[in-house]
């Protein structure tokens, strides 16, 4: 694992986001893992800024979601799927019949994303109990996409984007940390106070399903980038 401590999550964005685009631009038909929830919302403005600046073009790219909510309409304000059209397909040249979503097909999504070259780069976030995607603490390390109930820290996390608790769904679709660990390249964004402790697990605790993301010890391409809240539990910090 190589971390990354950023005074800012401005400056964490704009370095992901010129990242990504020199990936895609060295790999037009980039094979890109997407995710949601606040953390990447400013990389992808980036991403918007830097296609309309002409930097970048997605037109061949294609995206796969982590994660998708279980019970939600696709056009609901808080499924995973308009959150994606809302905050980057739709205003980027994205292809959006290369963006896919667990659900969305009836195909096996893993082994869509295998058929499609494998994940050339997954982003990510961390869960406060330390779950990425919809991995929550006690899946099985080798698990593949598959459906998962939310735990309840996770659905009174997520409660920010609903009206109630209640109308937060009880169960998902996600990629399996099996899944995950697939992707030839991993980069993990946290920030914020609210992080620290699942990102100290995850770097520095052993291996554990308590901790889904510490997984990640055992992949040999990722990047966690980090700003210093979210660093500060950090040995040597
Ligand atoms: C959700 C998503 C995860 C995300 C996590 C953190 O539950 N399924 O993919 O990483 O929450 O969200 P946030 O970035 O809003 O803190």
């Amino acid at each position: 694992m190589k971390v990354h401590v950023f005074k800012s999550k401005e400056m964490i964005d704009q370095e992901v986001a010129t990242l990504i685009v020199s990936k895609i631009n060295a790999k037009p038909n980039f094979v890109i893992g997407l995710a949601t929830g606040s953390t990447p919302l400013g990389i992808y403005q980036e991403l918007i800024s830097l296609y309309q600046q002409n930097k970048v073009s997605f037109k061949d790219v294609t995206s796969f979601n982590l994660d998708e909510y279980v019970g939600l309409e696709k056009m609901h304000p808080q499924s995973y799927r308009y959150y994606m059209n809302h905050h980057l397909f739709s205003k980027t040249d994205f292809n959006v019949e290369n963006t896919f979503f667990p659900g969305e097909t009836s195909e096996n999504y893993d082994l869509l994303i295998a058929s499609k070259g494998g994940i050339d780069l997954q982003i990510l976030g961390i869960g406060g109990n330390g779950h990425i995607a919809f991995n929550e603490p006690g899946t099985s390390f080798d698990a593949l996409t598959h459906e998962t109930l939310l735990a309840h820290q996770t659905r009174l996390d997520n409660s920010r984007f609903f009206n109630s608790l209640e109308e937060v769904p009880t169960k998902a679709l996600t990629m399996g940390l099996g899944s995950i660990m697939c992707a030839k390249e991993i980069i993990l964004v946290a920030t914020g106070l609210n992080k620290a402790e699942a990102v100290k697990s995850m770097i520095e605790g052993d291996i554990n399903v308590n901790c889904p993301a510490s997984i990640l010890q055992n992949h040999i391409n990722v990047h966690i980038y980090l700003d210093e809240d979210a660093a500060s539990l950090l040995e040597g910090n």
